[in-house]
């Protein structure tokens, strides 16, 4: 059992507790049960005197759920920094780049392509990610999509097989289609509980992105879908058509699409990726337009080596408050609860009592540094599963 008290601010989104959309409990304790769930998060006053003599106090910090980044792409070789160096000189972001990436992914060995995921993954630990998904994407042939989900698999259990993220070179589209639902499908799926397309210029038309998502859907998997990054097109629509559990990226989006979204009533998630958005220069996707219009947002980082080489939720934070009109408290729920309800999951994301005991305590008394204090590291422990697995509260 662990117990802590003298928590400056407790976020347990916790709706039940009435303290508004964080269930923000002030001058707290929490306790973890010896199951590694939250057993109880109260005000430290109200904490039972015999919880109290083995209580780490820490001293007025804040705690707050583990973040849950509902979207990367950590399994890939190489970098694209010249790419980068190049975009920032003036040449536009393109879904081509992907290319370079696949070259550099089919010839690196599977050591080498855990060791980076494995990498990114403990990066993003340390700023305060419990949970993350990954996709494959960037081996593009049966064998290298199949290696790089197990890599994924390695690291988390929200993997995501996305063979359709671009066409290979020298491969017709239609060809490669039913590739993927085929074959590519048969040898990925044991290893993977999402399937994704990138529905977008430059990758794959809504038809078959339809095609891909109901094949992967009828093998079992969960569906989501890139769509509306790049321009304006159906993939957003078509996503609430399917009842895919999120649709990610969400920039270029006409009342229609909010509508759709708002009316899936929180069943298909907005997840919207703004660093990405930052290492393109491009625009931000108008959050404020699908809170108020009721679509459920989830924020995640999008890492990836083109279009968002970053594992750090706090500066996803910082940037959907700061440039996205999110309020603190909305993006600090989009980061964590959002992010849960993007994975349809129900342990984590949250603090209240039975969740698993995944949280963060800063060094800072509120969350809303995460915010106020940008580019800086706030966190100073991690818990996963009511154990410390980053940092200290020393
Ligand atoms: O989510 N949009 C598609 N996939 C990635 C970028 C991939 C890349 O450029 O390597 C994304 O931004
Ligand atoms: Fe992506």
């Amino acid at each position: 059992m662990l117990v802590l008290t003298g928590i400056g601010t407790l976020v347990t989104n916790d709706v039940t507790l009435e303290r508004g959309k964080l269930g923000v409990i002030n001058n707290a304790a929490l306790v973890v049960g010896d199951d590694n769930k939250v057993a109880l998060a109260c005000e430290a006053v109200n904490l039972p005197r015999k919880l109290r003599t083995n209580a780490v106090d820490i001293g007025g910090r804040a705690v707050i759920p583990g973040f849950v980044d509902s979207h990367t792409h950590l399994v890939f070789g190489g970098d694209r920094a010249l790419e980068f160096e190049a975009r920032m000189s003036g040449k536009p972001y393109t879904a081509g780049g992907i290319r370079t990436t696949m070259s550099a992914t089919r010839g690196a060995s599977n050591d080498t392509l855990a060791e980076n995921a494995r990498r990114l993954a403990n990066e993003a630990l340390h700023t305060g990610t419990t949970t993350l998904e990954t996709k494959s994407g960037y081996g593009l042939s049966v064998l290298d999509e199949a290696r790089s989900l197990q890599v994924a698999a390695s690291i988390t259990s929200e993997t995501t097989f996305l063979g359709a993220h671009v066409v290979p070179p020298d491969s017709q589209i239609d060809d490669y289609v039913n590739l993927v639902c085929g074959e590519m499908l048969a040898q990925c799926a044991a290893s993977a509980k999402w399937i994704d397309v990138f529905c977008d210029r430059g990758a794959f038309e809504v038809d078959h992105a339809r095609a891909i998502l109901s094949a992967g859907a009828k093998a079992g998997l969960g569906m989501r879908i890139h769509a509306n990054q790049l321009q304006h097109g159906g993939g957003v629509q078509l996503g609430v058509e399917l009842g895919v559990a999120s649709c990610d990226h969400c920039t270029h989006l006409n009342d229609a699409d909010v509508s759709a979204l708002a009316d899936s009533n929180g069943s298909t998630v907005a997840t919207l990726l703004p660093t990405a958005e930052l290492c393109t220069r491009s625009q931000f996707p108008d959050a404020r337009r699908l809170i108020d219009a009721g679509v459920t947002v989830a924020l995640a980082s999008d890492c990836n080596p083109g279009s968002s080489y970053t594992t750090s939720m706090p500066l996803v934070i910082s940037l959907a408050v700061l440039n996205m009109n999110m309020t603190c408290e909305e993006a600090v729920w989009s980061a964590t609860a959002g992010g849960a309800a993007a994975l349809r999951r129900h342990d984590i994301g949250t603090l209240r009592i039975g969740a698993n005991a995944d949280f963060s305590v800063l060094n800072t008394p509120s969350y809303i540094h995460l915010a106020y204090r940008p580019g800086v590291k706030l966190v100073d422990a991690v818990f996963r599963l009511g154990g410390c697995v980053a940092g200290s509260l020393l």
